[in-house]
Order: structure tokens, then C-alpha cells, then sequence
């Protein structure tokens, strides 16, 4: 899969090149470029933002540089997927990641300030090498721009792209895969600090654990987010 990820600040996104997600760019699993939105002005102070039209507070990005970006990023491409975070986005769940993973290539575009001038999202859905144009919200708080939400949505689609994860199996076992949090997890030693490891995951009865780990599961769920417990796990927006 290959990202581009569109920013003023690029340095942002240096911890990409470690732990899983850095092998797998080394691997050529995911090919990340991370370009510079100034790169695409062309006056002396590199200007990316105006203020608003309407009145208000704040500063928003201007539509030139993010066109010109995209022009030179799209050149020869199709089906791309772009992506714009925003708080005023839909919501980014499991099942948006385990779609976005299925992509070839992703555009990221990272607005700052009050956001990007709508009519870039406009334009970008009248390309022909754009497949769909979709605005993301990583959760219903406020960043300071589009920068944290990418890298969280790009580790959390990269880890489902086929050998990223060493173990496919642990993607299968985990919170929001089916609907319901995670289970509980314990190593060595059986008792530490006067705490012991639940007797039933130390006695080998694959049934009783499976059975346990499922109680679990369903016990943290109605007591962290009761709300799962009436959705289904595959509607993105349920
Ligand atoms: N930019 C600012 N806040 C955001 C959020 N919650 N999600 C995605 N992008 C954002």
C-alpha cells in the first residue's frame, strides 16, 4: 500500500520509521511519503492559510497549495482513496480501518488551524483518479490539527496490510475485532504482589478458557461501553 501524507509539518511524522510499522516500510509493505504542503507555494513566506471568509476566528488553509498537491500526487494514478481529518468527520472505527487496509493507495491530507477550504474536498471528488473522498474524526475531542489523528489512522490500518503483524492471529483476538472489548491477559508469575493469575487460564481446559476469556469480554464491554453491546460490529456508523 503506499501513503502519501500531505503537512506543514513533516518532522510529525518521524516516528513512523520505528517498531512494527518501520519494518514494514523497510519491507516494502507500506511505502509512507510524507511531503511538505509549503512545497506547493509559491510567495516568499510560503503562505498556506487566510482568514476566514464569513468573519470568525481563526485561520483557514487556502485551497491553492492543496490543489496543486493533489495535481502533482493523483498524475497518472487511479482509484485513490483520500482522507481528511477532521472532528467534523465520520467516525474512525475498526471496520473503517479494516476497509481503508483493503485500499492501494491513500492521500492524507492533514489540515491545521480552522481546517481546509471545503472546496478542496469538492474538487478532489470530481477527479477521475479519485475513487472517494472521505473526512475522518479519530473521536469527538478537538486536536490540534489533522497530524495525530493520521499517524493513528495509519498505524491503525498498516498493522491489518497481510505480513505487518507477525502473528496474523493476534489481529483476530482483539478489542473491537468482533464487537466486544478485549479480554483480560496475564503471564509469569502465577502470583505477583499478593495478585494470582484467574485459576481457570492455568488449567488447561481449552473450552473453560475460551468460555471465560467470552465472559470476560462481555463483563468489561457492558461495564466500559455499554453502548457496543447494541451495535452491529460491522456498521461503521451504527
Ligand atoms: N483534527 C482536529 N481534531 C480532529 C479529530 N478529532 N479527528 C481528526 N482530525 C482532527
Amino acid at each position: 500500500m503506499r501513503v502519501d501524507v500531505v503537512t506543514i509539518f513533516p518532522e510529525f511524522f518521524s516516528v513512523l520509521d520505528v517498531s512494527l510499522l518501520g519494518r514494514a516500510r523497510r519491507a516494502d509493505l507500506l511505502d509512507v511519503r510524507v511531503h511538505d504542503l509549503r512545497d506547493w507555494t509559491h510567495d516568499r513566506h510560503r503562505t498556506v492559510d487566510d482568514t476566514p471568509a464569513g468573519g470568525g476566528a481563526g485561520m483557514v488553509m487556502k485551497p491553492e497549495p492543496w490543489g496543486e498537491a493533489l495535481d502533482e500526487l493523483l498524475a497518472g494514478a487511479e482509484g485513490v482513496t483520500v482522507l481528511v481529518p477532521s472532528p467534523a468527520g465520520e467516525l474512525f472505527r475498526q471496520p473503517l480501518a479494516r476497509e481503508f487496509a483493503t485500499r492501494e493507495r491513500l492521500i492524507i491530507c492533514c489540515g491545521r488551524y480552522e481546517g481546509i477550504d471545503q472546496r478542496v474536498v469538492e474538487h478532489a471528488e470530481t477527479r477521475p483518479e479519485v475513487a472517494e473522498v472521505r473526512e475522518v474524526s479519530l473521536g469527538d475531542y478537538v486536536l490540534n490539527g489533522g497530524e495525530t489523528a493520521a499517524l493513528a489512522m495509519i498505524e491503525a490500518i498498516g498493522r491489518l496490510i497481510p505480513g505487518v503483524v507477525g502473528n496474523p492471529e493476534s489481529l483476530v483476538e482483539e478489542s473491537h475485532e468482533d464487537g466486544l472489548l478485549e479480554y483480560p491477559s496475564y503471564t509469569r508469575p502465577a502470583s505477583w504482589r499478593g495478585f494470582d493469575i484467574p485459576p481457570v487460564l492455568l488449567g488447561g481446559d481449552h473450552g473453560a478458557v475460551a468460555r471465560w476469556r467470552r465472559e470476560q469480554q462481555e463483563e468489561r464491554t457492558r461495564r466500559m461501553r455499554p453502548e457496543l453491546l447494541d451495535r452491529d460490529p460491522e456498521a461503521p456508523h451504527a
